[in-house]
């Protein structure tokens, strides 16, 4: 044998230098939960670790992992089940607690990049991403209503606008709206390739948003398929996404990849609640190494090809990696 490919693993100096993929807290953006009130830090059940916050008891808690070195964070509202309606015009209101919530933290972290959802299911009675009629989620007549609440987000101060609905066109008249209204500068990081995954089903505990009938199958797409998550990029590229992504992460590597080869945007990876689940149930019985885990499924998320990850591991890696 004169090739032999563990000289080149044998000890720690060489290993580091050949390492291909680098992964830092700047890598990665903390999806976290609010809820209107005061003094409320209640835990998800099927995400432990994980909490729907308040706003007086958020701010101090992006302090600290904004002191840890995370600098992105996606904000989620859980919306009381009176204020839900058909058309989610709750997601615009004057009063509404995450736009005012938005507003500060901006005030009181201008330097961080804070990130929004635009959909409508926490806001729907009928708990899907688009408007419902007949038991139809209805593409075209979702749109202005996106719009709206992408604006209203913009108002707020948002950075990043991240529609994750899956409706046709509606990053297009997102940018437009947001352009009409003077917002040049906010970006968005489109939910491109975007999966009818069972793996969401914590995050819909967190904000009690599943689908009061039927499924998402009809906008979010097939885990079958491939070629599409490659149309939906080259659509979101035209109609002005600033950022594609790739939801769930884990099972969807090759989408990645694939996106990551196909365009020019950045790409980022949303490791979505089921699979951060999976690994805190599994470490809680002792069955896995919670943080050799952690660190191992973010590493090959970053070497399939995504710049950035959302992840709710954000805050135990950025501990770990200090
Ligand atoms: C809402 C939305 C969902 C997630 C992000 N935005 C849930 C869904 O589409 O049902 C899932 C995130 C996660 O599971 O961590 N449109």
């Amino acid at each position: 044998m004169n090739i032999r490919p563990r000289r080149n693993r044998k000890m720690s100096a060489i290993r580091d230098m050949i390492s291909e993929t680098h992964l830092s807290v700047n890598h990665l953006i903390y999806p976290m939960f609010l809820v209107d009130g005061k003094g409320i830090k209640s835990e998800v059940a099927s995400l432990p670790g994980n909490y729907r916050w308040s706003l007086d008891l958020l701010l101090p808690e992006i302090e600290a992992c904004v002191n840890l070195g995370i600098t992105k964070f996606d904000l989620f509202p859980a919306v009381a089940e009176e204020l839900k309606d058909k058309t989610a015009t709750y997601s615009y209101a004057e009063d509404n607690f995450y736009l005012h919530a938005i507003r500060a933290i901006k005030e009181r972290f201008p330097e961080i990049a804070l990130m929004s959802d635009v959909a409508m299911d926490p806001y729907s009675s009928d708990g899907h991403d688009g408007y419902v009629e007949n038991g139809k989620i209805l593409n075209d007549e979702t749109l202005p209503i996106l719009a709206k609440m992408a604006v209203a987000q913009a108002q707020a101060g948002i950075d990043i606008i991240g529609p994750s609905d899956m409706m046709d066109g509606r990053v297009g008249v997102i940018r437009e709206a947001l352009d009409d209204e003077g917002f040049t500068d906010v970006s968005i990081m489109s939910y491109t390739a975007k999966y009818a995954s069972a793996f969401y089903n914590p995050f819909r505990d967190a904000l009690d948003s599943a689908p009061k009938s039927g499924d998402k199958k009809t906008y979010q797409m097939d885990p079958a398929n491939v070629k599409e998550a490659l149309r939906e990029a080259y659509l979101d590229e035209a109609e002005g996404a600033d950022m594609l992504m790739v939801k769930p992460a884990l099972c969807y590597l090759d989408v990645i990849a694939l996106l990551k080869a196909n365009s020019t945007l950045p790409i980022t990876a949303y490791n979505v609640s089921g699979e951060c689940a999976m690994v805190y149930a599994a470490a809680q019985k002792g069955w896995l190494d919670y943080e050799r885990v952690m660190s191992e499924m973010l590493l090959s998320i970053r070497r399939a090809g995504a710049d950035g990850i959302l992840t709710y591991f954000a805050k135990d890696f950025a501990k770990l990696a200090r």
